[in-house]
């Protein structure tokens, strides 16, 4: 009797030990469970990361569908980078900018599709405590080919007090970031962000509509062996980058040199394989353009932060990507960023090589 109840009581635990070992846990919940680690925090960070998610769940239904219906090329109209829109920046643009309006938590938006400060005009909204930088929709050239894709958000306290957010709100260095994450359209959809505690990715079951922890505690190597710059731009980098990747390309057996060249052309494609991989991502400044492309306030610091927080580096090639006092909402910056000795590597070459890019931007291709 007393051995039939201790085998009873065995399965039990046993039948217990499985659902805690696969419970899931989802993107909700552990943002609740953060939440707490925060003593004065009243949910508002956590509201907001939940409208994020859920229009990232609905632009990736509709990026999933685009295949299927004729919602594919481009509106025609251009945004204020002169680039052609394409449907699904429209379609994502406006998904988040309508999430994030009635979430109530968030007071104004800077995104890559709007010239100028959206604020939000309503009673509830006004109260928000935050703003958010986005890009919609990163890497949309690679939409029609069926290449990954992605989103990516930054968040800060506003520095105004009460009522409409403002430019000034907007305009804060990386450092003052509360929250900063990424969605990535991929193979699978993820979702990976840090508020300061590390990195955290959760993936979505397409089946049930979550997103579940499946990336713990994200890390960068302390180095790596991939290196993704587009070269069809060679000719127009300043000599420091010219010759790190001479260095990267070169036989050297202690430091397992050549690496290997990944360039997929959605910034949030090539660093999130860089970040589980380990390797470094660069966009220089060019002839064409001295700032290089990416947008200082909606592309690299919130990959700085999440490059930081995962132990690695973000630069502009000598200094914090997140210490740039940013002057417009568009501005852009060069980026270099990846494991920590990576980078400081194409640092070095960036001060050894061309020490004046520091102070002046190179000059354009017409002077
Ligand atoms: P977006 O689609 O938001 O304009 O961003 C495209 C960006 C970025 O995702 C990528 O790293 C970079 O453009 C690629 O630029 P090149 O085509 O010049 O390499
Ligand atoms: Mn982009
Ligand atoms: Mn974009």
């Amino acid at each position: 009797m007393l051995k039939r109840k201790k085998n009873a009581y065995l399965q039990h635990q046993n039948s217990n030990a499985m659902v805690t070992r696969y419970k899931i846990k989802t993107l909700t919940e552990f943002v609740i469970e953060r939440q707490s680690e925060y003593p004065h925090a009243k949910g508002a960070l956590t509201r907001l990361l939940n409208d994020i998610a859920t229009a990232a769940k609905i632009v990736n239904r509709e990026i999933n569908a685009a295949g299927l219906v004729d919602i594919l090329g481009t509106v025609g109209s251009t945004n204020i980078q002169g680039e052609t829109q394409k449907k699904l920046d429209v379609y994502a643009n406006d998904m988040f900018i309508t999430m994030l309006k009635g979430g109530g938590e968030c007071c104004a938006i800077a995104s890559e599709e709007n010239e100028k400060v959206i604020s939000f005009q309503n009673n509830i909204a006004e109260l928000g405590k935050y703003v958010v930088a986005i890009d919609p929709l990163d890497g949309s050239s690679n939409i029609e080919s069926n290449v990954s894709i992605g989103t990516i958000f930054s968040i800060y306290r506003r520095k105004s007090e009460i009522g409409l957010g403002t430019l000034e709100d907007l305009l804060q260095p990386g450092v003052n970031q509360v929250a900063a994450g990424y969605i990535i359209y991929g193979s699978s959809t993820m979702l990976v962000y840090t508020t300061g505690k590390g990195v955290n990715g959760f993936t979505l079951d397409p089946s049930v509509g979550i997103f579940c922890l499946s990336h713990p505690d994200m890390k960068f190597t302390e180095t790596g062996n991939i290196y993704s710059i587009n070269e069809g731009n060679y000719v127009y980098f300043p000599e420091g980058i010219k010759k790190y990747i001479k260095y990267l390309q070169e036989e050297d057996k202690c430091t397992l040199r050549p690496y290997t060249s990944r360039y997929i052309g959605s910034l949030v494609a090539d660093f999130h394989r860089n970040l589980i991989k380990g390797g470094i991502f660069l966009y220089p400044g060019t002839r064409k353009n001295p700032s290089g492309k990416l947008r200082l306030l909606y592309e690299c610091n919130p990959i700085a932060f999440i490059a930081e927080q995962a132990g690695g580096k973000a630069s502009d090639g000598f200094n914090r990507i997140m210490e740039i006092q940013p002057k417009t909402l568009h501005q852009r910056a060069p980026l270099i960023t990846g494991p920590r000795k990576m980078v400081e590597k194409a640092e070095e070459y960036m001060r050894n090589f061309s020490p004046k890019m520091e102070h002046s931007p190179m000059p354009t291709e017409e002077e």
